[in-house]
């Protein structure tokens, strides 16, 4: 008698073969609009990867594969405890508990794996990773996530750092004056230094019902000679939010997408407007259908800003209250980063040393 896995083996492949009309006259559905590829490798990632893109294009330089440089690079940021926003001193959910979303795509394998609400791993991208090439699944959550971690050889650690406890105390402090907890200003201790870090690129939310809100990510996406891609993304998540909350980092088709014969995208800034949208699985379908990597990046926040009807996400002038941006590159090697605010920035290396430029956005921060 077959078994479960032949027949899901066999079934599966029928289905690819129909998919991909073979044995048929039809045209490939979906075909890409984008074949060349590139001769130069490019990295493209947030603006808080300025190391992540150079290790990136370092490692795909070396003969190295495309989403072995892109972890690399993200990893960096993870282990940093000056990175608030990922990994290792990342800002904490509202019980002070650090938890993780990470997902891979790796463009050539077609593969995928993700992992959220992941505890005291600091490089949730390796876990994720780990998931693609070792397991038969692609998202693993919670427990059973720090299980296969440690399976996988991961060491638990503490990832609250002295600083990131210290702000989650302080904002514990002022959420309510019904409390017990004493502010930082009646206690005389407290005002810690702000972050540096919280929104130099224009990762967080700009404002929000408790004011504003550490958000920070980073996603990293390649291209190498060959026209291989890759792409990872991997945070922290929304600093202080509800136990168990995920955001779209770890969804793929939302905080990342890589199909190989088009492109890549990933995501940072409020996960659910682009969870709501399938946002970098949009901007992939934006590019294969013939647009700019930023002018897709344009299009999909576009929808972000349509879907967003809630009065509490939205500023006076109806405008949301949030942001977002994306980070893309194509089968060319072209690549773009937009954001709805202006002011954000992303992070570029096509060898020669990696720089920031401005993202593209739909609306003047001032404005
Ligand atoms: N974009 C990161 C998050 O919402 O968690």
């Amino acid at each position: 008698m077959a078994s479960r896995r032949d027949f899901l083996k066999a079934t599966a492949g029928a289905g690819a073969a129909a998919a991909a009309g073979l044995g048929t006259a039809r045209p490939l559905l979906g075909a890409p609009a984008v074949l060349r590829g590139t001769a130069t490798p490019v990295s493209v990632a947030s603006g808080n990867g300025l190391e992540a893109v150079a290790t990136a294009i370092r490692v795909v330089d070396g003969g190295g594969d495309t989403l072995e440089a892109v972890v690399e690079g993200v990893n960096i940021a993870e282990r940093d405890p000056g990175d608030s926003s990922v990994g290792y001193g990342g800002l904490p959910n509202l019980d002070g508990v650090v938890q993780l979303d990470s997902s891979v795509m790796h463009g050539p394998s077609r593969g995928a794996g993700a992992v959220a609400c992941l505890e005291g791993i600091k490089t949730p991208s390796r876990v994720a990773m780990d998931v693609m090439r070792y397991t038969d699944h692609v998202l693993l959550v919670g427990k059973g996530a720090q299980r296969f971690a440690v399976s996988m050889g991961h060491d638990i650690e503490d990832l609250l750092t002295e600083r990131s406890r210290r702000r989650w105390i302080e904002w514990r402090a002022t959420m309510s004056d019904r409390d017990d907890y004493l502010t930082p200003e009646e206690t005389g201790h407290g005002n810690s230094e702000p972050f540096e870090d919280e929104d130099d690129y224009g990762l967080g939310i700009l404002d929000s019902h408790d004011g504003v809100r550490p958000q920070g990510t980073i996603n990293c996406n390649v291209i190498d000679r060959n026209g291989a891609i890759s792409g990872v993304t991997t945070t922290s998540g929304l600093a202080w939010k509800v136990p168990g909350r995920v955001g779209d980092s770890p969804i793929v088709g939302a905080g990342l997408y890589v199909d190989n014969d088009v492109g890549a995208c990933g995501s940072t800034g409020r996960g659910e407007a682009v969870i709501k949208t399938c946002g970098s699985h949009s901007v992939v379908e934006l590019m294969r259908a013939g647009m700019s990597p930023t002018d897709a990046c344009l299009e999909a926040l576009r929808r972000i800003v349509t879907f967003t009807v809630e009065p509490r996400l939205q500023r006076d002038d109806g405008r949301p209250s949030f942001n977002v941006n994306y980070y893309a590159v194509n089968k060319n090697g072209d690549y773009g980063g937009a954001a709805i605010w202006s002011g954000a920035r992303f992070a570029v290396c096509d060898g020669g040393d990696s720089r920031h430029e401005d993202s593209a956005y739909l609306f003047e921060r001032n404005g």
